[in-house]
């Protein structure tokens, strides 16, 4: 009897958003034009690969730029618009690549510059458009700029870093606490000076203030550029402004202050934003979406937008919720699906008449979203469903995060040993000087690591889910024998051909393409609702976030047709747990 359910529901779904895509499809142009021209990366979706963990071709445990190649028809199966590659160029990988040695070639552990050219022209032939990670607040202390810049307090690049005297007792010229824990500044013998990072030691932080540093970077920049890559994110923005280098109130055991509560989003930084836009982005057919942690919704009309600096920012009101006490892991917040929701309606809000924004609940320093937006015990299947639901059905540019498609999970390794990532080795420390057992520090890495997020890709059901032939650079999760692509691909009731249902509805529906938002239900501790509308079409998404079966209430679905359903069809007004569903009313 289940067995006969579940194939009635696969049919069931597929017949209804074939039929509604269709119709829809038919008045796209018309619904269109009472609206302004779409650009090209506001009806796409961006798919973000982390490539070290993507695709292995040489077998030496790391993913690599052909392996990219590789599956770029896999990408363009989903409907992916563009790719944003994290960082690809030369580095000593102490952060994986966010420490930066040379801005204009590619590591050699990814590939050649060869091999960059091709992925864009393949790319390209497929309409995906390659996007670069710009890591412009800090390089990498191997970088030749800072090597020269710590010879001498005399030599021409003596400025380019942040450089400032000890304190007359020796100590810090303040007392920061750099985002991966420790003080953020490190004292250098060569010059008898401190230098100031945010991020690790290894990774100093440029100094803006210098004109010759920024036409540096916008070079860089413009390089990608001539190399015809279709946009940036732009890493770690927010913290390119120093404000005066004072003491700040310790906020740990430490005696320390995060760097974030002193540096980000200090007055000033538009300025240089603005240089950084005519420079470089303006006129372009492309796009740029700045990593900005610490802007607020009440900032944005000044960051994006035609007056504003870049086309989207990530802000995260939404991805910080349980860290609402500052970014120390073992301080987690509990909070509730009213604030979740609240926190996207603001940014919804803050961007409806003069702005964009990125939709996202995953990239390669979250939690998996099945993990982090959910309750514990929740089936990984539906979560991952009722998660794209909203990531494709609001307004903005969808970021799917590699494996997010697959619905990938959290792993739980025993030992803070087995974890590469730095700020989880800095978070533990931080947890243990805050008095928590070691196995209370694990629980914290357990759910916050960023990897999490960096398993290795999961191809196929053979060694190493088809990743590497060889040994992977982090333990691939052992889960991959069910969720993988290739498994994933050929089951329509998977997690894979809901998102491809998912981007394929929202690419031909004028009230996803051009449709305002409106929120509904803000007070509802069960349900997820909004409302897409345009003209005389409107969408509305509801989604129970519970394990508990959910009412709808009946004034929101009145009138309208079920289009979408995770689940298969169920009883007409309740929601079962984490049940998804799509309703449409043509008025
Ligand atoms: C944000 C990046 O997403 C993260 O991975 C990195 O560690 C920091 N910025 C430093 O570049």
């Amino acid at each position: 009897m289940k067995k006969f359910m579940k194939r009635f529901a696969k049919k069931w779904c597929a017949a209804l958003s074939c039929a509604c895509v269709l119709s829809a499809a038919s008045v796209t142009l018309a619904e269109e034009r009472e609206h302004k021209p779409l650009k090209w990366w506001q009806t796409t979706s961006v798919y973000q690969i982390y490539p070290r963990s993507f695709a292995d071709t040489t077998g030496d445990g790391f993913g690599d730029i052909p392996g990219i190649i590789r599956h770029l028809d896999y990408l363009r199966r989903l409907g992916a618009g563009a790719i944003w590659l994290t960082p690809v160029y030369p580095s000593p990988m102490v952060d994986n690549g966010y420490d930066i040695s040379d801005y204009t070639a590619i590591d050699p552990l990814y590939g050649t510059m060869e091999d960059f050219d091709r992925l864009v022209a393949e790319a390209k032939k497929r309409d995906i458009r390659i996007v670069m990670d710009l890591v412009f607040n800090h390089s990498s202390d191997k970088n030749a700029w800072f090597q020269e810049s710590k010879k001498s307090r005399t030599n021409p690049k003596a400025d380019w870093y942040i450089w400032r005297d000890a304190k007359p007792d020796g100590s810090e010229p303040t007392n920061w606490r750099s985002i991966f824990g420790d003080s953020a500044w490190t004292w250098c013998e060569e010059r008898g000076q401190y230098y100031l990072h945010t991020f690790a030691p290894q990774q100093p932080d440029l100094n803006w203030e210098n004109p010759e540093v920024r036409r540096a970077l916008y070079d860089a920049a413009i390089f990608w550029l001539d190399k015809g890559v279709g946009g940036f994110r732009i890493d770690a923005i927010p913290y390119i402004k120093k404000p005066a280098f004072r003491d700040g109130v310790p906020d740990g055991e430490d005696g320390l202050v995060s760097i974030h509560a002193m540096t980000a989003n200090t007055p000033g930084i538009l300025a240089f934003l603005h240089e950084f836009k005519k420079e470089v982005f303006a006129g372009r057919d492309i796009f740029t979406v700045g990593e900005a942690n610490g802007v607020q919704p009440k900032d944005l009309p000044r960051w994006v937008g035609e007056d504003g600096v870049f086309d989207m920012v990530f802000e995260f009101g939404h991805m910080n919720l349980s860290l609402k006490n500052g970014e120390i892991w073992c301080r987690p917040t509990e909070w509730k699906l009213t604030e979740l929701k609240a926190a996207i309606n603001a940014t919804q809000e803050a961007t409806r008449e003069n702005g964009w924004c990125p939709v996202f609940f995953e990239n390669h320093d979250q939690p998996r979203c099945v993990d982090h937006f959910f309750p514990e015990g929740a089936d990984r299947e539906k979560a991952a469903k009722a998660m794209a639901t909203i990531l494709l059905t609001l307004r903005g540019t969808p970021f799917i995060y590699e494996g997010q498609e697959l619905g990938f999970s959290n792993v739980a390794w025993p030992s803070i040993g087995d974890y590469n990532d730095i700020s989880s080795r800095g978070q533990y420390e931080i947890a243990l000087n805050e008095g928590f057992s070691p196995k209370e520090a694990m629980k914290f890495v357990h759910f916050f690591s960023r990897d999490n997020a960096r398993t290795p890709m999961q191809w196929n059901t053979g060694d190493n889910a088809g990743f590497t032939t060889g040994k992977p650079w982090l333990p691939v999760h052992d889960d991959y024998a069910v969720q993988n692509g290739e498994v994933e691909m050929w089951d329509e009731n998977s997690v894979f051909s809901w998102y491809r249902q998912l981007v394929e509805f929202r690419r031909s529906h004028p009230a996803l393409r051009a449709g305002s938002y409106q929120e509904l239900l803000p007070n509802d501790e069960q349900i997820f609702a909004f409302a897409r509308t345009v003209s005389s079409y409107q969408l509305v998404t509801v989604v129970n976030f519970s394990l508990e079966p959910a009412k709808i209430p009946e004034e929101i679905i009145a009138g309208k047709t079920l289009v979408m359903d995770s689940e298969g069809p169920g009883e007409t007004a309740i929601l079962r747990p984490l049940e998804a569903r799509i309703y449409q009313a043509v008025r």
